[in-house]
């Protein structure tokens, strides 16, 4: 065998602004585990790692597809049972100009293919901050600098529309809105919807409105109905691409399935969606044995909710209660998610903050300045999927840590 001088194979320089803080700070948890602590974990999103299990019917008909040999390639937007159980599920929301709907490995390969397909080098995308960094990641793959828009907690976390105003450039193609919010919880309101809609109009911007959380709303209006409305019901002539999924509302993240809606007027959203169809058939298909979950889940008993959301809410009461009695804590109510994003008043940094209360008291959060936040603010991003015990156990921890630390 010929003797080679190995050299170092480096990564891509684009990859330096990939930052997942959330799975970023496992590496800090592993080397607590490894001293033989037990950590506990309110830093991830799934549901299935707590007392949250996928319904039984969707887990039936997964089984069925896979002895009906439905093991091989599907067609690369999704096959037909669940694309139409989909449009049904978007009919619901009020979403009546459907062009096109296509099934993808989670929501996540919804965001990459549809940013791939959309921007050149040069254009800019609107991301929230705080984000969820999944945003940011697959815009560091496709070289584009980011433009954040601030959401502004004086408000309830709603998305700051003079900021976001600010922000559009000649070069700004789109904006990203996180409704309900993660790591806020927040849930926007119709009439932001309608100003983000118009700002899209007024600029030619496509509105990505990733809704993966959007049968998990914690409160109901003062008329005692769900305020969560679709952004693509509040303006059908405005291109939108509406990203919902398994993971969350259905509790299955593990199969990977979301999807993505596109609707908007016919011949201002059809060349871009050849773009997102070419990107669709290159990576030939989504996991298609769990697509038969979709009709499942979308079109039968929705049972599970009512206790899902049950839980919820008593875990986002027990946090909120924490947070509005513990010194140096305060927070806004979510209103919907999993997710609680509370300020705190620390001196040093919120990223030090979160490795010192893994190394210390063994519970993980993750720290604000991993989702980007407004100069001067810190914060950290609870995760209430644990039962009330471990949510307690925590919090105790994390007062504790707070008062030997800050005084
Ligand atoms: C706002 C948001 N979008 C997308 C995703 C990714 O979802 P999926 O599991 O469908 O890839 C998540 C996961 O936490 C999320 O919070």
């Amino acid at each position: 065998m010929p003797t080679t001088q190995l050299r170092e194979i480096a990564p891509a320089s684009r990859l330096e602004n990939v930052r997942y803080a959330i799975r970023d700070l496992a590496c800090i948890a592993d080397e607590v585990a490894k001293q033989g602590h037990k950590i506990l974990p309110l830093n991830v999103g799934d549901p299935n790692a707590f007392d949250f299990q996928t319904p039984p019917h969707m887990i039936e008909a997964v089984y069925k597809a896979m002895r009906d040999n439905k093991n091989g390639y599907s067609p690369s937007s999704g096959i037909k049972p669940a694309l139409d159980a989909i449009r049904g599920e978007a009919a619901r929301k009020g979403i009546t100009t459907i062009q096109d709907v296509f099934i993808t490995s989670g929501v996540s390969e919804t965001v990459d293919i549809c940013l791939a397909a959309l921007l050149n080098p040069g254009d800019n995308l609107l991301t929230p901050c705080p984000d969820y960094p999944l945003y940011s990641a697959v815009l560091a793959k496709l070289d584009i600098h980011l433009n954040t828009y601030y959401l502004n907690e004086e408000d309830g976390w709603q998305p700051d529309l003079d900021d976001i105003r600010s922000k559009i450039t000649r070069r700004t193609r789109g904006i990203v809105l996180i409704n309900p919010n993660n790591p806020t919880g927040s849930v926007c309101t119709r009439k932001m919807l309608e100003q983000i809609a118009e700002l899209a109009r007024q600029h030619n911007l496509i509105v990505f409105a990733d809704e993966i959380y959007d049968k998990l709303i914690l409160d109901s209006d003062s008329q005692g109905k769900d305020p969560h409305v679709a952004m693509a019901a509040v303006a059908p002539d405005v291109p939108v691409i509406t990203f919902g999924g398994l993971s969350k509302n259905y509790l299955a993240p593990g199969w990977r399935i979301g999807w993505g809606i596109a609707s908007g007027e016919a011949a201002a959203i059809k060349p871009y969606l050849e773009g997102v169809n070419k990107l669709l058939r290159a990576r030939l298909c989504a996991n298609h044995p769990e697509q038969y979950a979709i009709p499942a889940a979308l079109e039968g008993p929705q049972d599970h909710l009512i206790e899902v959301k049950r839980k919820l809410r008593s875990r986002r009461d027990l946090t909120m209660n924490w947070c509005s009695e513990t010194p140096r804590v305060g927070c806004v109510s979510p209103r919907g998610a999993f997710y609680a994003y509370p300020r705190i008043d620390i001196p040093e940094g919120d990223d030090v903050f979160v490795t010192e209360l893994i190394r210390q008291k063994h519970v993980m959060v993750v720290h604000g300045s991993g989702f980007g936040q407004r100069p001067g603010t810190k914060h950290f991003r609870i995760v209430f999927l644990p039962d009330e015990k471990t949510l307690t156990t925590a919090y105790s921890a994390i007062a504790d840590f707070l008062r030997e630390r800050y005084g």
